[in-house]
């Protein structure tokens, strides 16, 4: 039996630019497994936090293998902290090879419910699905992004003064955009998405209609 094509979506962008609350609403649409690939490298970095003396090539190998869903959902792994501490260890060419592998097999082999994947991250469009049907490259100011990420830890009831959340956000673009192996970036074929001016919903539709342009002429919808 032909085995049915799924639909691919690749999503890059800086922290806090609004892009796996886009990826979720688009996942839910279309009925696509979704995976906020920063939390694979948050998790790491919670693993390096809570076993200093066990952290080794080895046991974050194990720790991968053996990973859930539902490890995801820990809410340490939103802390500033961690952010920081995921971006420093997301430059080590090592760990990203174990990491990418996982991505890898989520991103073309999803659940058999869905009718797809949507993965967010630093290096989806280049890296883990360069052939994906949609890439996008989502940002936004870099004054905006520290406001919303403020707010969404006061919300974890983690209060850090505005200021700090911004040069913690401005320390990670400098990692993330600067460093050697895997930097962020917008690849060509990728589409801007810029949601500084723009509601939640104004950017999913933006998003949608151009998703939706291209399945019709597919003749996928
Ligand atoms: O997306 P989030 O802010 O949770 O990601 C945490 C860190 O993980 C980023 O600052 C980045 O350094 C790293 N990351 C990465 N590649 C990805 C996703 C995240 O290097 N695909």
């Amino acid at each position: 039996m032909k085995k049915k094509k799924i639909i691919t979506i690749a999503i890059d962008s800086p922290a806090a630019a609004g892009a796996g609350t886009q990826a979720k609403l688009i996942s839910k649409h279309y009925n696509l497994f979704y995976l906020d690939t920063g939390k694979i490298y948050r998790l790491i970095a919670h693993y390096k936090i809570k076993y200093p003396k066990k952290f080794n090539y080895l046991f974050i190998k194990r720790k991968m293998k053996m990973i859930k869903m539902s490890d995801l959902q820990n809410k340490q792994l939103l802390s500033n902290n961690v952010g920081i501490l995921a971006s420093i260890i997301a430059k080590n060419k090592k760990i990203r090879k174990i990491v990418h592998s996982f991505q890898i097999k989520c991103a073309y082999n999803p659940p058999k419910k869905y009718n797809g994947s949507c993965l967010d991250g630093r290096d989806i469009t280049y890296k883990i699905i360069p052939d994906a049907d949609f890439k996008f490259f989502i940002t936004a100011n870099v004054k905006n992004r520290a406001k919303r990420r403020y707010l969404e830890l006061l919300k974890l009831n983690k209060k850090i003064p505005y200021n700090e959340v911004l040069k913690s956000i401005k320390k990670r673009d400098k990692n993330d955009y600067n460093r050697k192996i895997s930097p962020l970036k917008k690849t060509k074929d990728s589409t801007l998405i810029n949601t500084t001016n723009l509601s939640k919903k104004a950017c999913f539709l933006k998003i949608k209609k151009i998703i939706d342009k291209k399945l019709i002429i597919n003749g996928n919808i």
